[in-house]
């Protein structure tokens, strides 16, 4: 029996998050309501915690610099260690992979004409450590294999929101192609609407946000066709993160011929730091 995608989570990977949690402030007045928006997920993903994970997300020139810009990478390795941001590493489990379903996602997907880099050794930062904290809490080691899929959406040119749609189909058609019988989850990180720089720094436009939301359950074809400029104008030069969210939905089986995904759980929150935040998860009928 082949492997399958079993579910897609989405969510913001805002730093202060992760500072919030490694430093026990989860129960502040700012910070419950946004950790209560989790819960429901977290009760979810206990009982329902995948074989593995392939993780939608971005580096923030921690891992890469402006001497090497790949748009999309996979991580290969048995282990990705926490990247140093300039505090010192997270207080959090080095992340293992799954070189072998990692290394299938990657033949497989360059033959489906996506040109992957391939990461052997790869730091991960706030992009990938965040989302997993937020979902699994402190465990003393990550419940599960996590593999890297790491988008250039900090140095134009980004990919569009379509590319990001149809990796995520080829990503889907590569894990059903593994011959082995695994659950496997994706999730789409970063966003919403944030600005941090500039004039515009502590943009926040819920309304798009929210209309972002509502596309990207019901109609994510049609979302994917949103430019660059529309995510920079209305959600901010760091809204554009959302275009990971396409990769995770590219992954839905309803995209290719299956019934419409579950709702689970939709969730939206501002501000955090400076940020506004987003949180999905879509069940495979
Ligand atoms: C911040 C950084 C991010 O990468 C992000 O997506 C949101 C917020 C920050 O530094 O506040
Ligand atoms: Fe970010």
């Amino acid at each position: 029996m082949s492997a399958r995608i079993s579910a897609s989570v989405y969510t913001s990977h805002v730093p202060a998050i992760g500072a919030a949690i490694d430093q026990g402030n989860t129960e502040s007045p700012y910070w419950e309501p946004l950790f209560a928006g989790y819960t429901k997920s977290r009760e979810w993903i206990a009982d329902n915690t995948p074989d593995a994970i392939v993780l939608v997300y971005n580096d923030h020139g921690n891992a890469f610099s402006p001497d090497l810009i790949p748009t999309f990478t996979i991580g290969l390795a048995a282990s990705f260690p926490v990247a140093d941001e300039g505090w010192g590493p997270r207080p959090v489990p080095d992340v293992a992979g799954h070189p072998e379903l990692a290394a299938h996602i990657a033949q497989s997907v360059i033959q489906q004409d996506f040109d992957l880099t391939i990461a052997n050794e790869l730091q991960v930062d706030h992009g990938l450590t965040v989302p997993l904290s937020l979902m699994f809490g402190q465990p003393d080691a990550w419940p599960c294999p996590v593999i890297p899929v790491a988008v250039n959406v900090i140095q134009y040119p980004v990919p569009s929101g379509r590319r990001c749609l149809e990796l995520g189909k080829a990503i889907r058609r590569a894990v059903e192609d593994f011959d082995d019988n695994l659950e496997v989850q994706i999730w789409g990180t970063g966003g919403m609407s944030h600005q941090l720089q500039g004039p515009r720094a502590g943009l926040i436009n819920a309304e798009w946000d929210n209309v972002f939301l509502d596309r990207i359950i019901a109609d994510p074809e049609d979302l994917a066709e949103v430019p660059h400029i529309e995510y920079v104008r209305e959600a901010g030069s760091e809204g554009i993160e959302l275009v990971m969210w396409l990769v995770g939905r590219g992954a839905m089986s309803d995209l290719d011929g299956g019934p419409a995904p579950e709702e689970l759980h939709r969730f939206y929150h501002v501000a955090a730091s400076n940020t506004a935040v987003g949180h999905l998860v879509l069940i495979n009928s």
